[in-house]
């Protein structure tokens, strides 16, 4: 009888389910998985936080000054302390604005849901118009929604289930959402609709605001909002001294957390290909270096090769090999990160070998 290779997994189509599972599933030995684990974890307390502490210790003072005099000497005689203010952050996809924010809501104590300082924190949906705005708000906060209900029943109720949970710290993350609209008449309906929250008499609410350098030109564009905001940039880095040397600092704070030493690698050349291969966006920088010595704690070495960076950057972007900034022989400086899991470019163009600038090898 003719012989056929069908490549077919007899014994896995025989084992149960569940045993042929347990038997692909790959094995970390319970050390690495804690390592891999906690790298994931790690916060790196970036140049910046600083800036993001100050303000929104700023936004609390701000609120304390109010709250003493509106308990002391009632609502009557807080003036021009009666009104709350915001906190705006900006920054590119993937420079940490979301778990900076988290990060120091927890350090300030913002994140106990008892204390008046509780921040409630929500998402802005996609498109943010005023009333699912609202909803969010109102979900959030717990309260149950029997029906659809119109847009000022909705705006009717925040401010007063806010009150009802002594809530004065309100986070709106994405919210460059509200570009999506492209109705600048309800993008301004949302913005004063903020600003009624933070000038309500009865309870004023002080606002922290993030999103994508579109929600800053929303809010330049609406003066009595800026007027009440301030600004933190999340700026992405560049190829100067200081910021090389913070993608350096991050390298040697991740190795150092799991156990693994950098000698050996060009550590500044592996600071600048990071730093062009995610655009200087440290948030995703910093998950790079995560997966890249992860690969390292996985094959159980102590020290980290340029290989592993190219396995992790292929994995997180899904680019070709000749557009790895990690591979050998690439002229990373001329690779349009922005354009490689399917490059506009004819790709037999985008794989003919390139004039090699620099030599770095896999293993070094
Ligand atoms: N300081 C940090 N330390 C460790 N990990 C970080 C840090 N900042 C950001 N990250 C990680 O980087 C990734 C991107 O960060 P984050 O989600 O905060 O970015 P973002 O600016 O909010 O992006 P987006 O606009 O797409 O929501 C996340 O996995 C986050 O955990
Ligand atoms: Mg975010």
């Amino acid at each position: 009888m003719e012989k056929h290779d069908t490549n077919l997994d007899t014994a896995g189509a025989e084992a149960p389910a569940n045993e042929k599972g347990a038997r692909r599933r790959r094995k970390r030995s319970p050390e690495i998985a804690a390592l891999q684990a906690m790298l994931k974890q790690t916060y790196y307390p970036h140049a910046r936080n600083q800036t993001l502490l100050d303000q929104l210790n700023n936004l609390l003072d701000d609120f304390e000054d109010y709250d003493e005099i509106a308990t002391k000497l009632g609502l009557s005689r807080v003036g021009q302390l009666n009104e709350g203010r915001a906190v705006v952050v900006v920054g590119e996809s993937g420079t940490g604005k979301s778990r900076s924010l988290e990060r120091a809501f927890a350090d300030l104590g913002m994140t106990n849901p008892t204390d008046k300082t509780f921040v409630l924190s929500i998402q802005a949906p996609s498109p943010c118009n005023l009333k699912q705005l609202g909803i969010k708000i109102l979900e959030a906060l717990g309260y149950w929604i029997q029906r659809d209900l119109q847009e000022n029943v909705v705006w009717r109720l925040v401010p007063d289930q806010l009150a009802l949970r002594n809530i004065r710290f309100l986070h709106i993350d994405e919210m460059q959402h509200l570009t999506q609209l492209n109705n600048p008449v309800e993008a301004l309906k949302v913005c004063d609709t903020l600003k009624g929250l933070m000038q309500n008499t009865n309870w004023p609410m002080w606002l922290i605001l993030s999103g994508m350098p579109k929600l800053a030109n929303v809010i330049e564009n609406d003066f009595q909002l800026r007027r009440r905001s301030t600004f933190v940039r999340l700026d992405q880095l560049t190829a100067c001294k200081e910021d090389l040397k913070e993608i350096r600092n991050v390298l040697y704070n991740f190795c150092g957390k799991a156990g693994l030493s950098l000698d050996g690698l060009p550590v500044r050349e592996l600071a600048s290909r990071l730093m062009h291969g995610t655009e200087g966006r440290l948030g995703y920088l910093i998950e790079v270096v995560q997966a890249a010595l992860s690969v390292t704690l996985r094959e159980e070495r102590k020290t980290p090769l340029m290989g592993d960076f190219e396995r992790a950057y292929e994995t997180k972007t899904g680019c070709h090999p000749e557009q790895n900034v990690f591979a050998d022989g690439v002229q990373w400086q001329d690779v349009d990160v922005r354009n490689t899991l399917f490059p506009d470019d004819d790709i037999e163009e985008a794989r003919k070998p390139k004039k090699r600038r620099r030599k770095v090898s896999r293993g070094a």
